[in-house]
Parts: C-alpha cells; structure tokens; sequence
C-alpha cells in the first residue's frame, strides 16, 4: 500500500482529525483548550514478526552505532533544567533581537503582497503568530516523536537481522524520551499542548505504520520523517535564545542523527539485493512521503486558528517567490544526501532525481550525509567529556 492510498482509504479520519482543531471535545494533559477528537487513535496493519535464530553479530556499521547509542543515553528528568522561566512571547522578541529576522518571517513577508489576508497586520500581531507558530511546530515535533516511538517498536518485531533488533531497541527507548521531552516542555512551558496532529503528517504517519514491507517504515520513518525532522530541529535550535529549548533540541539531535544513520545503513544493505522495479517503488514511496511533508509546513492550522481563511494562506504561500520559501527547501538538505547515499536518487532511470529537481531540492545532493555526521552531533558525548574535564 503507498502513502496515498493509506490517506485516501482513511479520508474520513483525517478529516475528523483536522476537525479537531476546531471541535475539541477531549482534553490533554492540564490545557483546557487542547482540541482532540478522541484520545485515541487505532490503526489496522498487518505484518510478519520475525523471530531470528542467528545471534551473530555481523554488521560492524550497526554495532558500532548500538555501543554509541548505549553509551550517549541522557534523561529528561536530571540533564535538563526545568526551573528555566519561560515566556513564550518574550522568547520570541529575543530571538527577533538575535538574528536580526522580524517576527513571524517567512510567512510576514506576504504583508506586501496586495490582497493578502494579513496585509494590515502589525508588529505585535506577527509576534502572536509566531508564539503560536512555535508552540505549532513543537507540537506536531511531538506527535511525529510518538510515530517514530509507534515505527521503532514495529522494526524490533520485524527486521530480520540481530544486530537491527538491538539497534531499533535503544532508539524505542530514545523516541520515548522525545515524547516526555516535548510534551513535558508544552506543558509546564507553553500552556498545553494545543494543535493535534497535522492532517498531512498523520496521513504520512498512517501510510509508514500500515505498510507491511518492513523496509518502507525503515525509509519512510528513519530516511525521510526523522530526515526532516533533523534539519527541523536544527533549524530552531539555532534561532532560539530560549536556554531550555536550546540544550533539549541539541539533545534530541544528538539521538536523531542515529537514528537516520541507522535507516541508511540498514537500507545501503537492503537495496542492493532489490530489482530496479522493486527500487521505483521505493522511489515512488519516498516522493510521496516528501510531498506530505512539504505540504504539512503550510502552518494551515495556525492561520485557522489565528482567524484567518485558510485556503487563501496556502494559494499566497505557494506563490511566494523561491527565495522567501527557503525554510521549507532546507527541509530537504539531509533527505536528499541520505536518498542518495542509498543510491534511490539514480537508479533505474533516475526517477527520483527528476522529481527532486522538479520540487527544486537537487541542489542538496552532495551536502554531508547522516553516515558521516552522526558522531559530530553526539552533543550528550561532547557535554559530558567537558564535565569529565
Ligand atoms: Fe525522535
Ligand atoms: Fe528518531
């Protein structure tokens, strides 16, 4: 099953799910504004569990990852500061401060596009947008935390090799840790966890989970949600000045790095085995993925719940001149490397590499891959030497 068969059979469920934004009839944690549907959420799939009677460690990529993992493990209770005061408009003025960028960029810069529903808005209109923004994007960080949680525990059953078992273990263990760290931080730092998830992402979420080919939630999961997710958190890492987000980002970093390097070496093995047909599907899988989550980063839900019409939002966003739409191409600049390091970009007939060029994100290819990066970003190694001394 593709991506866009799982989201057009569950139609009516996503758009329960969007929905929600609106009619919110449960509640989450202490935020009475929080809008979902249901607290729960089930999703049929049917796949092989694979009990594997060879123990031998083989797989010298893999092991030297599990030893790291193991090793650069960190808690969310204790390597954390939680007393941190945080002001989620005052984060967004300092931040403003820092980097020199006004509130609310990229989306502010369609107040100068005429006929634009935002056009009259004033300073301290962008900094509303931008906190809800943010607590936007953390949120959907944290429901895409608990697919990767939900993908990770389905690979330990599935894959068939020992060494991947172990490996999927620690980074079950490491999602977890991503759950409580966002839905902690939402909920003693920004009020509550107030947007429930995307349509786009569930529907991407959905399609990874139900797919019985063990090999697609590796590249749909490992490649391409936690690809993005990356340079995501790298993205905000960077422009926050709020000290608590700051070191919990390069944390979830630290773990995330693995965790792609880990889909690319366990697929670098896989694909080499696959026929060119079987290849295009996989091709096929990861554009379609890659579109969902273009797609996702529209901020639909916060134009509609700041007031404003939706449908126009997206038609001026997707208008906007290539060099304010940066952000979202950067989005691609670790999916990309990896895609290619799997050799998905080129082979058969290069069909990825057409679609990539023609979603103007070719230029990524030969930026550093996730194999060669994962031990520079261990922050939680590098912390803890310091402290060693
Ligand atoms: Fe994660
Ligand atoms: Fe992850």
């Amino acid at each position: 099953m593709t991506i866009l068969d799982a989201s057009q059979q569950d139609a009516g469920r996503q758009a329960s799910r969007h929905d929600a934004d609106n009619h919110g009839a449960g509640q989450h944690g202490a935020d009475a504004e929080t809008a979902f549907d249901s607290l729960l959420d089930h999703v049929r799939a049917e796949f092989d569990t694979t009990f594997t009677w060879d123990y031998e460690r083989s797989r010298d990529g893999l092991n030297r990852l599990y030893e790291k993992a193991k090793r650069s493990q960190w808690n969310v209770s204790d390597d954390l500061d939680w007393s941190i005061d945080v002001d989620p408009e005052r984060t967004i003025r300092l931040q403003v401060e820092a980097t020199g960028v006004p509130a609310g960029m990229p989306a502010r810069s369609l107040l100068d596009v005429k006929g634009s529903p935002v056009a009259s808005w004033d300073d301290d209109k962008w900094v509303e947008f931008a906190v809800q923004a943010q607590s936007a994007s953390l949120s959907q960080f944290l429901h895409g935390e608990q697919g990767a949680l939900l993908c990770t525990a389905r690979l330990v059953e599935a894959v068939p090799w020992i060494d991947a078992k172990y490996y999927a273990a620690t980074q079950v263990v490491d999602e977890a840790r991503h759950v409580e760290v966002f839905s902690q931080y939402l909920d003693q730092k920004l009020g509550g966890i107030k947007y429930p998830v995307n349509t786009h992402l569930g529907s991407l979420l959905d399609g990874i989970i139900t797919d019985s080919r063990w090999d697609m939630t590796y590249l749909g999961m490992q490649i391409m949600v936690e690809g993005l997710a990356l340079a995501a958190f790298g993205f905000m890492q960077q422009t926050t000045e709020e000290p608590l987000l700051k070191k919990l980002l390069r944390y979830v970093m630290s773990d995330e790095a693995r965790h792609v390097a880990f889909g690319v070496l366990s697929l670098q093995e896989v694909y080499q085995e696959l026929t060119v047909p079987e290849l295009r599907d996989r091709q096929e899988f990861a554009f379609e993925a890659a579109l969902q989550m273009r797609d996702r980063f529209m901020r639909q839900e916060v134009w509609e719940r700041i007031g404003v019409d939706v449908k126009d939002m997206v038609k001026f966003t997707l208008a906007m001149p290539d060099e304010l739409r940066i952000f979202q191409k950067m989005l691609f600049s670790k999916i990309v490397p990896n895609c290619k390091k799997l050799g998905l970009l080129d082979a058969g007939d290069g069909w990825l590499r057409d679609r990539f060029t023609d979603i103007g994100v070719i230029e990524f290819e030969n930026w550093v891959d996730t194999v060669d990066e994962y031990d520079d970003l261990d922050e939680v190694a590098k912390d803890r030497a310091l402290a060693e001394g």
